[in-house]
């Protein structure tokens, strides 16, 4: 453990626990713009045990226990204390944090399964910025669960199934495969998704070759079942060339698609049946999950199976909850879908839990996401009114990377200077994405997510590069620093090493709300530390011992920055 706040609230646990008659009491430690750390357990306690707050907090004080940890204890207000740590106990610290590979970050202790639904495009369809959102926070999300150490199943949920299948491959007919292919292959998914519609629209004839296929799809057709393949390995190239150039983890062995649970919902269907679940309205056949009102207060029903006898996307849903749970043992599962959704998983969440297929401590939880803006403030659209495509933003954000970079360091060769861009263009969209709340829209913004300035991609990545180029200036090695002892002089190195010293909390308190927001928060504030740092204290012109000690530290916070990066998806250029 290398918090400084753990090691106190650890060490302060027995002393309120005896304070409280030997029952456990939070010391309530927290950091503060007044001090290090302000212990906020006297309160409480106070009033529970019928005590004057500021004495029991004198008596904390007083306590031998904290010699080594604290230089000053100082009781303040009704009875808060300031601590300022002392500074052998942080250089301890962070040499432990230099000699770990994982820079202080534990294992959690409740290890878990879980699953992660994100990303889920739909196949011959374009993918655009809502996708975009769901595969950059999930993805985030499974790099931080697994660094913690749960085993992580990341999930794809394509939507691969369904009525629009039927036109789809009669389109495929129409056009030929190898036309078909090269439209649907170059990501050109939308004129295709487009033309099928508009012929079916046109012709009844095509409307009823659309029926009969769908009929053959569901019958399991062998020639059906081979050209919906097709369409949709078509799609998953596509989708795989995109995850690519983002550089998001997903790959073919995470598909999950809505067609996998076509043979499942029936079972799940019978499921329902005999737990005397289902009624019947209207004709289709219905669960009514708790709680759930529609706007005139009556109970709203999940169609579990429509008029026509067909299973529907919430049907999928439940199967789906059944797989991650009974196959995959899955104690928590993540849906990264956006908001709108959020009644259709909630409803499904719901009959699970009434089926006792979702019971404690298994959760779902949905985590939802708000829209992507354009400069208007409304929805993002293309020039021509269309949703924009995914691709286009990613090629427009690799682009504008490299006319910035060739602007700030025209020194770089031309090579490097394209594999800089492809991490700074991908690195700025994603920071963007990430760093605010996720339940909020944002304005999409070219020139704030590229700037150099603030809480953006590019100054983090620059932080990185920077502390990178003082070792290269200097020809040293950096990992050969790794063991010098780190001495505390300044305050922006104190300031530094406190927040070197808090990455594992970061991490916890992202994920303790699925938030990756909040560790872009801490990433730019340890970058911020670092550049005041870098302004007041010169490294390579001071003398031994303090150089040392100077370019340990800023190793030690080189490495914090790309790990952290790295666990947001992000990569750290070394030069840029
Ligand atoms: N394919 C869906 C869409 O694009 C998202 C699927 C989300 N996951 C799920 N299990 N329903 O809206």
């Amino acid at each position: 453990m290398t918090d400084p706040i753990a090691t106190l609230t650890k060490l302060l646990e027995p002393i309120f626990s005896e304070m409280n008659g030997g029952d456990p009491a939070d010391p309530v430690v927290r950091p503060s713009d007044r001090a290090d750390a302000q212990i906020n357990g006297a309160l409480a306690l106070a009033k529970k045990v019928g005590a004057n707050p500021r004495d029991l907090a004198e008596s904390v004080t007083e306590s031998a226990a904290l010699t080594d940890v604290a230089s000053s204890l100082e009781v303040a207000g009704p009875g808060f204390i300031n601590v300022e740590f002392s500074q052998p106990f942080l250089e301890s610290l962070l040499a432990e944090v230099a000699n770990d590979d994982r820079l202080g970050v534990a294992a959690a202790t409740d290890l878990k399964t879980v699953v992660i639904d994100y990303s889920a495009p739909n196949v011959a369809k374009e993918m655009h910025v809502g996708h975009l959102r769901s595969t950059v926070i999930g993805d985030s999300l499974v790099r931080m669960m697994e660094c913690l150490g749960h085993q992580v199943i990341r999930e794809n949920h394509i939507g691969d199934w369904g009525r629009p299948f039927g036109m789809l491959i009669e389109h495929l007919l129409d056009l030929g495969e190898d036309v078909a292919s090269s439209g649907l292959s170059q990501g050109d998914l939308d004129s295709f998704y487009k033309e099928a519609n508009a012929k079916f629209a046109e012709s009844e004839t095509f409307q009823e070759r659309a029926r009969q296929r769908v009929v053959l799809l569901q019958g399991g057709d062998e020639e059906t079942l081979v050209l919906w393949r097709r369409l949709v390995d078509m799609s998953n190239a596509y989708f795989n060339s995109v995850y690519s150039t983002l550089g998001v983890l997903l790959t073919d062995d995470d598909l999950a698609g809505e067609s996998r649970y076509q043979p499942l919902m029936e079972g799940v269907y019978q499921r329902l049946d005999d737990a005397g679940l289902l009624s019947e309205d209207d004709g289709a056949m219905v669960v009514y999950p708790d709680g759930f009102k529609n706007r005139d207060g009556d109970p709203l029903p999940m169609i579990a199976k429509s008029r026509t006898g067909a299973f529907m996307y919430a049907t999928s849903d439940l199967a789906c909850v059944v797989d991650r749970v009974e196959r995959l043992g899955a104690d928590l599962m993540l849906y990264v879908v956006g908001s709108p959704q959020a009644n259709h998983l909630e409803m499904v969440f719901s009959v699970c839990a009434k089926a006792g297929w979702l019971v404690e401590p298994t959760e779902a939880v949905h985590v939802g996401f708000g829209n992507v803006l354009g400069a208007d403030g409304k929805m993002m659209r293309s020039r021509a009114g269309d949703s924009v495509k995914l691709a286009d933003l990613l090629d427009e954000a690799i682009e504008r990377a490299e006319a910035a970079i060739a602007e700030k360091n025209p020194e770089l060769a031309a090579d490097q200077r394209a594999k800089v861009a492809e991490m700074v263009g991908i690195g700025a969209l994603k920071y963007f994405d990430l760093s605010t709340d996720r339940i909020k829209d944002y304005q999409f913004d070219w020139d704030r997510m590229l700037a150099f300035e603030g809480s953006t991609g590019p100054y983090l990545q620059y932080a990185h590069a920077r502390i990178c180029s003082v070792f290269r200036r200097a020809d040293i090695e950096r990992a050969s620093v790794r063991q010098v002892p780190i001495a505390l002089i300044e305050p922006q190195e104190r300031a530094l090493a406190l927040r070197l010293l808090a990455y594992p909390t970061a991490i916890t308190a992202s994920l303790g709300t699925y938030a990756p927001h909040k560790l872009c928060t801490y990433v730019y504030e340890l970058a911020s530390d670092f550049s005041s740092f870098y302004q007041e204290c010169p490294i390579l012109k001071s003398k031994e011992p303090v150089r040392s000690s100077r370019l340990a530290l800023a190793d030690l916070t080189a490495r914090v920055l790309a790990h952290s990066l790295g666990l947001l998806g992000i990569a750290a250029p070394e030069e840029m």
